[in-house]
Formats: structure tokens, sequence, C-alpha cells
């Protein structure tokens, strides 16, 4: 397709949002230098008239990387006896947001593998513990699948926000990722749920994961649009040499921006991370994903001798640089692309 017309594309996708599934598939393979980077600047355009030049930061605590699941693509899955394992103690995990408030965080994110040793009462401990220490900072939780009874206990606790990425938005493509025990329904209903229950909730996928297709990203996209999520995570598949998946190749950097700049247009006041597996990826990914339309980074506070444990995918960024050094670095990498991190919790805005 010619540059002109994929750019009458991105200009129907920036001001309607409505295009056709053949239209998005020929944004998706494009290749075309010149038409990324049109799609980058429109997604900037729309990025800074709501959320303007700042980025917000996420410390995220990875306080397990015990899990019962066994997704095929993931480094902790509980199949790979290799996994060093660990736990954050309590007081291990108010020592991260301690540290982190004083760095100038003001959300807080407990992700960890599925881990039964965390009763809801656990969580729901840490949960008050942090917000009676920093009542002005948001609690975000990324701890999977869980009943709806416990995911409304968390709330009512005082947890703001729920990650829960999506995976794929095609069943198919989800029995192909996981074994028999996991269900897509299941997924897709404690997405709804969260959403009920009055979390701020974040979905999202992989990009490039083994045996996605073009329709599969369109599905993704198209249920992005449809969900309207308050974030959602975006980063390229990366094998781990522990899984059965080491030898599929990894996600396509242009591709992940791509998708990016599509979603920013699709649901323009999203919160959209640059993730860790983007600056994985390329040692600028992260700058890269800011200047196309991610407007969140997520930097990483577990203490320096569990990060490079919790291993989802092989060659993770920053797993040897303490809380402080990583922010500074990250710092001075968002003024490089233009943009200013900001001591804010950053909660959704809607356009
Ligand atoms: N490469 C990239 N991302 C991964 N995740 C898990 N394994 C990998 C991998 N090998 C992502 C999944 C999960 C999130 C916590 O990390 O999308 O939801
Ligand atoms: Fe972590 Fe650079 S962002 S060391």
């Amino acid at each position: 397709m010619e540059l002109m017309d994929i750019k009458a594309i991105i200009d129907k996708l920036k001001s309607t949002r409505d295009v056709s599934d053949a239209e998005l598939e020929a944004l998706l393979a494009a290749e075309d230098e010149e038409a990324l980077a049109y799609l980058g600047a429109c997604a900037r355009e729309v990025r800074e008239k709501i959320y303007g030049k700042a980025v917000y930061i996420r410390g995220l605590i990875e306080f397990t990387n015990y899990c019962k699941n066994s997704c095929y693509y993931c480094g902790i899955n509980c199949k790979n006896v290799k996994a060093d394992r660990y736990r954050l103690s309590d007081e291990g995990i108010l020592d991260c947001v301690r540290e982190g408030y004083e760095l100038g965080f003001r959300t807080f994110v407990l992700q960890g593998g599925e881990d039964p040793f965390y009763t809801d009462d656990k969580i729901i401990s840490l949960i008050r513990g942090i917000k009676t220490m920093h009542p002005d900072c948001a609690v975000t939780l990324s701890i999977g699948e869980k009943s709806e009874a416990s995911y409304r206990a968390y709330f009512e606790a005082g947890a703001d926000r729920y990650l829960l990425r999506h995976e794929t938005a095609s069943p198919l493509h989800y029995a192909k990722l996981h074994p028999a025990d996991l269900s897509f329904e299941n997924r897709m209903n404690c997405l709804k749920l969260l959403r009920k229950i009055g979390f701020q909730v974040g979905c999202g996928m992989m990009v490039g994961s083994p045996f996605q297709t073009t329709q599969n990203l369109i599905a993704d996209l198209r249920f992005i649009s449809e969900f309207k999520p308050d974030m959602c995570g975006i980063g390229p598949f990366i094998p781990h040499k522990d899984t059965i998946f080491k030898n599929e190749p990894q996600g396509s950097l242009d591709l992940t921006l791509k998708l990016l700049s599509i979603i920013r247009l699709l649901v323009p006041d999203v919160l959209l991370p640059a993730t860790t597996a983007l600056g994985t990826i390329d040692p600028e990914g992260r700058e890269k994903g800011l200047r196309h339309g991610a407007n969140v980074v997520m930097p990483n506070l577990s203490p320096v001798s569990v990060r490079d444990k919790y291993a989802l995918y092989d060659g993770k960024i920053c797993t040897g640089s303490e809380s402080a050094e990583c922010i500074k670095c990250l710092s001075a990498r968002v003024a490089c692309a233009g943009y200013e991190i900001v001591v804010d919790r950053g909660d959704h805005k809607s356009a």
C-alpha cells in the first residue's frame, strides 16, 4: 500500500477511531519508516492533549515468584524447577514502599505469581499496611485470577487498581499459550468482575507471542477498544531458556511500537506503560515507547537481591541497579524522550 493510503488510515483512526479490519491489517503490515513515524506523531499528539508531558511512575514490587500456574511462555511457571523461588516478608515489602515514597513514587504495584501462600488475609493486611503508611498513594494489585469475593475484599481494604493482562483475545490462541486448567473465559470474566467492583483495570498482551497471527492482534485491538481499560500493558514476547518456548523468536520492536500508537489512538485516555520488556529488546526501547504514545513507566522497587529471580523472560534489564540509581537513569531517559517524570498518583483521566 502507498504511504499516502496508510496515512489516510491513520488520520481516520485518529479522528473517528473507526477503521475496518482490512485497514488495521494494512496498518500492522506497513513497514515504511515514515508511516511508523507519522503514526507515532499522531499518538504523541493525542497523549499530550490529555496527559501533557507528564510521565507517571509506578513502583513495582515483585513480592513472590512462586506460582501455581504453568503458562507456557513464563519463566516462573510452576514446572520450571530451575527457578530460584523467593517470597518477600511483609516488612520487606513495606521497606520497598518506604524507599519508593522517598524517591517520589505515589503508586505501588504488588505483583507476584499466583502464590497460595499469600492468603486473602495476608494480601488485605499488606494493602492496609501501605494505605495506613501512605494514604496519598494508590495501591495496584497484579496477582492473577481470584474469586469475586477475594477481589471485593481487596477493593474494600483499599486497593485502587488491578492489572490482569488478558494475554490474547482469541480463545484458540489462548489455548496454545496455556495448559488446559487455565481458561480464556475465566480470565475475561475476571476482568469484567474487577471493573464491576470498581477497580481501575488494566489488561494487555504480549506482541509476537508464539502462534500469534495478525488476526489475533486485530482481535486484541477490538477487545481493547470495546473494553476501554484504564491501563493497557503491551510488551514484546521474549523467550525464557527454561520454557518450552525457548526457541521461539522474540516479538518485534517496530510492531510493539505500532501497537502502542494504535492503542493510544483507539483509547485516547488509556494509561500506557513503556514496559521493561520493551527496554529489554532494545537499549532505547522505553524511550521509543514514550515517543509512540506511552505515558507510564514501571521501575522495579524490589530489593536487588531478588531482582534477577523474578525472571519471566531472559535478559531483563535493571536487575543489578538499586531503586535510587534506576529512577535517576530513568529520569534521564524520560527527559531524553522529551517528557518529565512527575510525583503523582497518576490516576486515569477521562478524555
Ligand atoms: N515475555 C514477555 N512477557 C512475558 N510475560 C510473561 N512471560 C513473558 C515473556 N516470556 C508477561 C505476561 C504476564 C506479565 C506479568 O508478563 O503478559 O501477564
Ligand atoms: Fe533501571 Fe536504567 S532504568 S537502570
